[in-house]
């Protein structure tokens, strides 16, 4: 846990301070956070073990968002993703947060959906009464597939039952309701499932075809609120720029799909930092974005004293253990930065940064653009590839930008004359 998450200046460090500086707040020995640095240091035997067919490693680059305080506790969030300006927007949404507390989260804990599907039944509405009297064996059965999820307080705890028409007639779905804990819980319900299948063919009188769980984890939601200064954001024309932002996307699938991929920057990039899985995160935002007509998963309105109130309500199936996040080490290392104790809290974290993330969005596109943002990174990149060092790419790339030239080229004469003064 980091007392503090504002690192002034952590950005102007350079990356060896940075770790050294990360060290410092999270009490985290430098040996630890090595792995983060060198990417060599992992393990190839572990990533051999993860897939199959491996012949190496894709690395991205991980950064660290400053400034997050959510539910009264400071955080620095690890993302992992190759998009410049992501990290830099997040951290500064959170600083406007701060003013009114940060963000405030809640959840409605960790449960998932798993799906049983039954087709041939032969009277299925007569089955699906059959299988909801038949509740208690079928959660008995669920949890004797695994009794250590139960000793820690999880397991199957409801099943539901619903008869849909599909083009090849009525097909009776049988859910399981799993309360899997610190797992994000594929692994357990799955085996689950795949465990009731014949009970459910015998009480059915069908054939079970699909035993697996469902991403559309609207169980297991986590809500996130905060207050945005006004005066930090640029002033009370900049809060209705996002409010008028926020309706265009609620109004248009078109905008709603970038509006959402932003959240999703955000999102994703700290949970492939955590080791989770970002396909089934992405699958669960825009399946229940799309409930009831595809929508934006953030809302905006103004307080009475004009400040911008924003909330996401997203799907969050992240886990601590499990999976690759106990594995992985630059995954392990980043839950150790968190300071999170559960994967609740862990969702409660990677939902704020989605809100964060979309706020700075629309601010910026509601205001001056995403280019200039975009470009003096770009323009850092560019430094950087003409060959500049240290200081020397902050001072190249300030001049490709004042002179909108941002090219190699240029970056290569630029970085001549300075270094000649
Ligand atoms: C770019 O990766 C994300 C944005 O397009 C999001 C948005 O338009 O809201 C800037």
């Amino acid at each position: 846990m980091v007392e503090d998450s504002r690192i002034s200046g952590f950005y102007k460090l350079s990356r060896e301070e940075r770790v050294k500086k990360l060290a410092e707040v999270t009490g985290i020995p430098i040996e630890e956070l090595g792995v983060l640095s060198d990417p060599g240091k992992v393990d190839m035997e572990i990533l051999d073990n993860m897939v199959e067919n491996v012949v190496g490693a894709m690395t991205l680059p991980l950064g660290i968002a400053t400034n997050f305080r959510i539910n009264s506790k400071d955080y620095l969030i690890p993302m992992a993703l190759e998009e410049p300006s992501v990290v830099a927007a997040a951290s500064n949404a959170a600083r406007m947060a701060r003013t009114f507390g940060g963000f405030s989260a809640t959840d409605t804990g960790p449960v998932m959906i798993a799906q049983i599907q039954a087709i041939n039944v032969p009277a299925p509405f007569e089955a699906k009464l059959r299988i909801l009297e038949a509740k208690e064996e079928i959660i008995e059965l669920a949890n004797k597939q695994d009794p250590i999820l139960v000793k820690f307080g999880g397991g199957a705890k409801d099943v539901r039952v619903r008869v849909i028409d599909t083009s090849e007639g009525p097909m009776v779905i049988t859910e399981l309701i799993v309360d899997t804990r610190d797992a994000m819980g594929a692994n357990a319900v799955n085996t689950m499932c795949e465990a009731l299948a014949p009970m459910i063919e015998k009480i059915s009188k069908g054939k079970v075809l699909l035993r697996i769980l469902s991403n559309l984890a609207d169980k297991r939601l986590v809500r996130v609120r905060a207050t945005f200064d006004k005066d930090l954001l640029g002033g009370e024309e900049v809060v209705d720029a996002i409010i008028s932002a926020w309706a265009f996307a609620e109004a248009d699938p078109y905008r709603c799909s970038t509006h959402n991929k932003g959240i999703m920057n955000g999102i994703d990039a700290v949970v492939i930092a955590t080791g989770n899985d970002f396909r089934a995160i992405e699958a669960g935002a825009h399946s229940y974005a799309a409930v009831g007509g595809y929508s934006s998963l953030t809302k905006y309105e103004k307080d009475t004293d004009g400040h911008l109130l924003g909330s996401i309500e997203i799907p969050m199936a992240v886990g601590l253990i499990g999976g690759a996040t106990k594995v992985h080490p630059v995954a392990r290392t980043s839950v150790r930065i968190l300071g999170v104790e559960t994967a609740v809290e862990l969702g409660h974290v990677i939902a704020s940064v989605g809100l964060a993330q979309n706020l700075a969005a629309l601010r910026a596109l509601g205001s001056e653009g995403i280019q200039k943002g975009h470009m003096a990174l770009h323009a850092r990149n560019v430094a950087a590839t003409a060959g500049a060092k240290g200081d020397f790419i902050e001072r190249v790339a300030e001049i490709l930008v004042r002179e909108k030239n941002v090219k190699v080229e240029r970056a290569k004469e630029v970085l001549e004359d300075l270094k000649k003064n």
